[in-house]
């Protein structure tokens, strides 16, 4: 499903409309479906610097069975078919004059690039840098990486993520991601892993088997689409939602054999209900989607304080007071077990007449910050997601203009959906996704807001 514009754009008569008005011509994009191959295509691996990650490169594509071509040589030979991803390792960058085997090996391989295909470089973190011209060197991947994702075409995307020394376990979750389906509206993003102990992935169709997912603001939106991604990814979903969206709560619980749990989350015995059910009823957890999230805009100088208290209440006080019961609750989250909070892109670059929920939203990204060598030390990770523009009920109620421009300022010229959101947390759940800790990822197509 996608939206009505790129619908449009991609009809025979829409087509001829957007070319000749020169309006943009969104595509639409491929997502993640199980069994279905990572990668459409072959993919090409360079390096720039000493390339430390060759091997866990290979191995994930060994693995996925994908097809790995030589480099495009630099007088333009190229390969016929066109490639499903570009791979850069820039790991060992000492100079930016390393860099110009990163442009000289992107640059056809881009060429060669189809239709939502994916680039991904690979580097060592700038703050790990020892001298300022590392540094330099290791930072310009952040102006490239953006740069090439401004500049690609037909929904793909591009990505980076930076690997201190010792955490090239670390990089198979999310390289396996962020080549997939399931990062289709993940762009222009920087992703940094930390080193953990990675367990593999025993089953790639279904990497959630056996484990019990507690999902907030289940009943609609974003919420349901989290229930029915991590249902499908092999999780018992507990739903919850506030009582007075029960009849929808309790559909979409039958609909993926999870259990609802009617809740209002900022009810002061809140916590401690939630712990008691996990206990009693399944144990434990092993995946927390913090998601329930609400609006209540007004500009701040004619703000009063019911809208601002609550904001803030469900959208953070809600998240710190639920995941500390957790914490304290001897047992019941369970080792290796995954937090993930829902923030937004508000949050980020802030919002006119959202000053309570982009300050609720950014809280969100400094309590994960906060929580994750904590989470870390228990093998469990705390991570938040923030999303842009997003086609949900909460959208739907803007006005045209503001929903038709909101939805285009991206890389990839359109909207993205529930299940983009859904299919990113559902990936930070995996017991292989360790190594990401703390961060924070956008799933905004590569929104030019906040970025
Ligand atoms: N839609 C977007 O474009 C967008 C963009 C950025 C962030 N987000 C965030 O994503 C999350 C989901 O958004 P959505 O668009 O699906 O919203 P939505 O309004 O469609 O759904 C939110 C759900 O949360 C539930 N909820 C609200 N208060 C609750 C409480 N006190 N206790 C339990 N449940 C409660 C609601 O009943 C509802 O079912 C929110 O945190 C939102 O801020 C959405």
């Amino acid at each position: 499903m996608a939206d009505w514009y790129t619908n449009f754009a991609n009809s025979g008569f829409g087509t001829t409309i957007t070319k000749q008005l020169g309006l943009p011509r969104p595509v639409e994009l491929r997502r993640y479906e199980p069994g279905q191959p990572l990668l459409p295509g072959p993919v090409v691996v360079g390096s720039a610097g000493a390339g430390r990650l060759r091997d866990t490169v290979t191995a994930v594509l060994r693995d996925a069975g994908v097809t790995v071509q030589s480099p495009v040589t630099a007088d333009g030979a190229t390969g016929g078919e066109k490639l499903g991803a570009v791979i850069l390792d820039a790991s060992g960058l000492t100079t930016p004059a390393d860099l110009a085997s990163a442009h000289d090996f992107l640059a056809p391989a881009i060429k060669r690039l189809r239709a939502s295909g994916r680039v991904l470089v690979l580097a060592d973190p700038p703050a790990d840098a020892t001298t300022p011209a590392q540094a330099a060197a290791r930072q310009a991947v952040d102006g490239l990486v953006r740069s090439i994702g401004k500049e690609l075409l037909d929904g793909s995307t591009a990505n980076a993520v930076f690997v201190p020394e010792g955490a090239e376990a670390s990089l198979a979750a999310p390289l396996r991601f962020f080549l997939s389906g399931r990062s289709a509206y993940v762009d222009g993003q920087l992703l940094t892993v930390s080193p953990a102990d990675v367990p593999a992935n025993l089953d790639e169709d279904e990497p959630l088997a056996g484990a019990v997912a507690v999902v907030t603001g289940a009943a609609r939106g974003i919420g349901a689409a989290i229930a029915e991604v991590m249902a499908r990814d092999g999780a018992h979903v507990v739903a919850v939602d506030v009582p007075a969206a029960g009849d929808a709560l309790a559909r979409v619980a039958d609909e993926i054999g999870g259990t609802a749990l009617q809740l209002d989350i900022t009810a002061a015995d809140a916590p401690q209900r939630l712990v008691e059910h996990l206990r009693e009823r399944h144990g434990g957890v092993d995946v927390v989607v913090h998601n329930a999230g609400i609006t209540r805009d007004k500009l701040l100088v004619n703000m009063d304080a019911a809208r601002w208290n609550t904001v803030m209440a469900v959208n953070l006080q809600a998240q710190l007071d639920i995941t500390q019961a957790l914490l304290d609750a001897d047992g019941v989250l369970r080792d290796g077990a995954r937090v993930v909070c829902v923030s937004s892109q508000s949050g980020i670059a802030g919002n006119r007449g959202q000053t309570n929920y982009a300050a609720s939203k950014a809280g969100v990204i400094g309590m994960v910050r906060a929580w994750a060598p904590e989470f870390a030390a228990r093998g469990a990770t705390i991570n938040a997601v923030a999303p842009g523009f997003i086609v949900t009920e909460m959208t739907a109620k803007m006005p045209f203009g503001t929903r038709e421009i909101g939805s285009r300022i991206n890389s990839l010229q359109q909207g993205g959906l529930p299940v983009d959101v859904a299919e990113t947390i559902a990936w930070l759940s995996q017991p292989a996704s360790a190594g990401v800790n703390g961060q924070t990822v956008r799933v905004c197509g590569q929104s030019m807001l906040g970025a």
